[in-house]
């Protein structure tokens, strides 16, 4: 799977720059250093080991992204892809124009911002449940009380799952990705077939008989008389379920996390939102999100020769697009590109990725950071650490294990 793309003889002389990013466990630890290096010394460089580019500032990650001609999805979005042949796509991800423009306009209407907004009773609903077991000085692990949850709940009720299946559908998220727990191979593997029947199931069932969930929604969308394959169908919802939950997850525990270190953020948020302020809710969750960077990265390659920054790449090329290091490039975020700033405004993140396949469930995921951030203020004067936090070792996912954290009381 792995095989050098090209062969370049003249490496770029800070190469070696790159090779923490081969190493899970450089991600469980603070890799934003190493970023900062790369963004001012080798912005477009290229790991010598599996022969991929690497781009760390936004402005490069951004050209790419907007330029799926040259820079295509079809060969893999991640460096384990590299060298991958697919017969057929694995998922809306790995497409190219005009398969891809198809899949978008076939599952855009399932995330619609007026069926988005009609969600928000029901996430208000779940968050609270969540929230209300929180007190005031008990440290409380956020991950498994609130961001692992949430967002798995929210998703279950998208796609008309039911609570007995919670557990399951949660082993199912995390065996598909890449570093976030230490299972067996076969056994994710197992997990991950388990998903993809119980899915094509569900599909098979709501095609018979819809109801009002997105996977009746999506069964029945048709574009000129054309409805995707259960195949596809099935590839879609393995999608929806794996994307809905690490991300979101990682955007709550993250930012939480962000609150926590950065004293005095929380309770101006606070003031800015008694004062109200709803934007200001919004605005905090861009940076819970710009912060965190819950993707660290995604890749594509390149289809024919063309300039990078000052590099010029061959056709066949991977090239890694470091969303981690772009959301805090100096260029664009300023010299305060490392703090947590819960009032940055504008913060021209990329977080949801950006041009084509720019996130379908960015509504969505910004719904529920904003929900359960309202919630917590609501009852909270105060967040703060209560122990070590601990990051998962996954080149992909930006992911919290455990963040004890201590809310405090509101004081009228
Ligand atoms: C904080 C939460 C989230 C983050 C940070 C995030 C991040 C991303 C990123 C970076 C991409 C771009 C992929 C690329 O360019 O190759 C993407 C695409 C996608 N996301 Fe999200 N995502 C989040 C939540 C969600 C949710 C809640 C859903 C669905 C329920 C979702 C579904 C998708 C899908 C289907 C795509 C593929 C779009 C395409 O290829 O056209 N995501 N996401």
């Amino acid at each position: 799977m792995t095989s050098p793309a090209s062969d370049h003889s003249t490496d770029h002389g800070a190469d070696d720059l790159t090779a923490p990013l081969l190493d899970p466990t450089f991600y469980a630890g603070d890799p934003f250093s190493l970023y900062a290096r790369l963004r001012a010394e080798a912005p477009v460089t290229r790991n010598p080991t599996l022969g991929f580019w690497v781009a760390s500032r936004h402005a490069e990650v951004t050209a790419i992204s907007r330029d799926p001609d040259t820079f295509c999805s079809g060969k893999g979005v991640m460096v384990f892809e590299i060298g991958s042949e697919y017969p057929t796509p694995p998922s809306i991800m790995h497409t190219d124009p005009p398969d891809h423009t198809r899949y978008r306009a076939l599952v855009q209407p399932g995330f619609r911002p007026p069926f988005i907004r009609g969600l928000e009773d029901g996430v208000r609903a779940r968050a609270r449940t969540l929230v209300d077991r929180l007190e005031p000085g008990v440290p409380v692990d956020v991950v498994s009380e609130l961001a692992v949850p949430l967002p798995l709940q929210v998703i279950s009720d998208l796609l008309g799952v039911p609570e007995s299946e919670w557990p399951r559908l949660f082993r199912w998220s995390e065996a598909v990705i890449p570093g976030a727990t230490d299972w067996p191979e076969e056994e994710r593997q197992a997990l991950s077939a388990e998903m993809v029947n119980y899915l094509l199931a569900a599909a098979a069932d709501r095609r018979l008989s819809p109801g009002d969930d997105i996977i009746s929604e999506l069964a029945a969308a048709e574009i000129e008389g054309e409805r995707l394959s259960d195949a596809e169908l099935a590839m879609f919802l393995v999608q929806l379920l794996v994307a809905g939950n690490e991300t979101t997850r990682n955007m709550m525990s993250g930012g939480l996390v962000g609150f926590a270190e950065t004293p005095g953020e929380w309770g101006a948020l606070r003031t800015r939102v008694a004062g109200s302020a709803p934007r200001a809710l919004a605005i905090a969750v861009e940076e819970m999100l710009r912060w965190t960077t819950p993707v660290v990265s995604f890749m594509r390659t390149a289809t024919r020769d063309t300039i990078l920054g000052d590099q010029q790449i061959s056709g066949g090329d991977p090239v890694l697009m470091l969303y981690a290091s772009a959301n805090r490039d100096e260029e664009v975020f300023g010299s305060t590109g490392e703090r947590f700033d819960a009032a940055r405004d504008p913060n021209p993140h990329l977080a949801f990725g950006f041009g084509a396949h720019f996130c379908i469930g960015a509504a969505l995921a910004r719904l529920e950071g904003r929900v359960v951030l309202e919630e917590l203020l609501a009852r909270f004067g105060s967040v703060e650490s209560a122990g070590p936090v601990m990051r998962t070792a996954s080149p992909v996912i930006a992911g919290v294990r455990s963040a004890p954290l201590v809310f405090g009381a509101a004081t009228p």
